[in-house]
């Protein structure tokens, strides 16, 4: 695991109750980081979560609001931001399946319209919702933004083809912004693969599913985080890049060709 010197620094980590986002709190939180912790308003995981951190001795503070909805998200950067005193990380790491089995993408019936909108909102809209509150603040700080995409935005394959798409928007737009606030605030993203963490949609993970991936086990809440923490602290001429963290299961099929 690196570290990095991030005291007078601040963070705030989107969709921090658990997973990634909650690996990736803490992670910053142990490098002297102050940090507020994002989730939807009302998600006592929340509370538990921020109360594990204070009681450990962090500076952190709950920053509860709905990414997907523009004046949630847009109040909920704003009070973290002076809660913190400015911000010098933005990481837009909330994201939703909006599903709890994954719905394959010959099934045009099950993904209606509210399913779509849902998943925009979430996944693409609340990125953008969270930068254009927090640019100012970035701006001032020459900081840096990192995106938790996925490999579904690369290669497709995700949770329905909803989320594939919002996941390959949202690395189009790291881009956009890469090229848009450089060299003031950089602009990059990670694509995790296989996660072990409560996310709402279970996949059936058998023993061949993980034997094919070449580091032969899902990644850790922690193997994520330390990418981030990497591409923050970090990767000063990195911009626009999008990180593929995936054990190299998108490395392709380990038979000879
Ligand atoms: N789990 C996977 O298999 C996987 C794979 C690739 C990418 N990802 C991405 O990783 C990120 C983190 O997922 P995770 O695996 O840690 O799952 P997780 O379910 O533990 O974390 C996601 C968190 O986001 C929160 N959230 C959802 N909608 C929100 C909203 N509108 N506003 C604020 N918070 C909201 C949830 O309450 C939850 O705490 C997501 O963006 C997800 O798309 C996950």
């Amino acid at each position: 695991m690196i570290n990095a010197d991030l005291k007078n620094k601040t963070a705030l980590v989107t969709g921090a109750a658990s997973g990634i986002g909650f690996a990736t709190a803490q992670l910053f939180a142990v490098n002297g980081c102050k940090v507020a912790l994002n989730d939807l308003p009302g998600n006592d995981r929340l509370t538990q979560s921020v109360k594990a951190l204070l009681d450990q001795g962090f500076d952190v503070v709950a920053a509860p609001g709905d990414t997907g909805n523009e004046s949630s998200a847009l109040a909920m950067v704003t009070k973290a931001g002076q809660e913190l005193g400015g911000l010098n990380f933005l990481i837009n790491n909330a994201g939703t399946p909006g599903t709890k089995s994954p719905i394959p993408a010959n099934d045009l019936d099950t993904p209606n319209i509210d399913f779509w909108q849902r998943l925009l909102s979430v996944n693409l809209l609340g990125p953008w919702h969270c930068t254009k509150a927090a640019m100012p603040m970035l701006r001032a700080s020459g900081g840096a933004i990192v995106n938790t995409a996925s490999t579904a935005g690369i290669v497709g394959n995700g949770s329905s083809s909803a989320y594939s798409a919002t996941k390959a928007a949202l690395i189009n737009l790291t881009r956009e912004h890469a090229r848009a606030f450089g060299p003031d605030v950089r602009v990059n993203a990670i694509a995790p693969g296989v996660v072990e963490s409560d996310w709402e949609c279970r996949f059936e993970r058998t023993d061949e599913m993980m034997a094919s991936i070449p580091m032969k086990r899902a990644g850790l809440p922690q193997d994520y985080a330390e990418a981030i923490l990497f591409l923050c602290a970090g990767a000063s001429y990195i911009t626009g890049h999008t990180l593929v963290v995936d054990g190299g299961l998108t490395a392709g099929p380990s038979v000879e060709a």
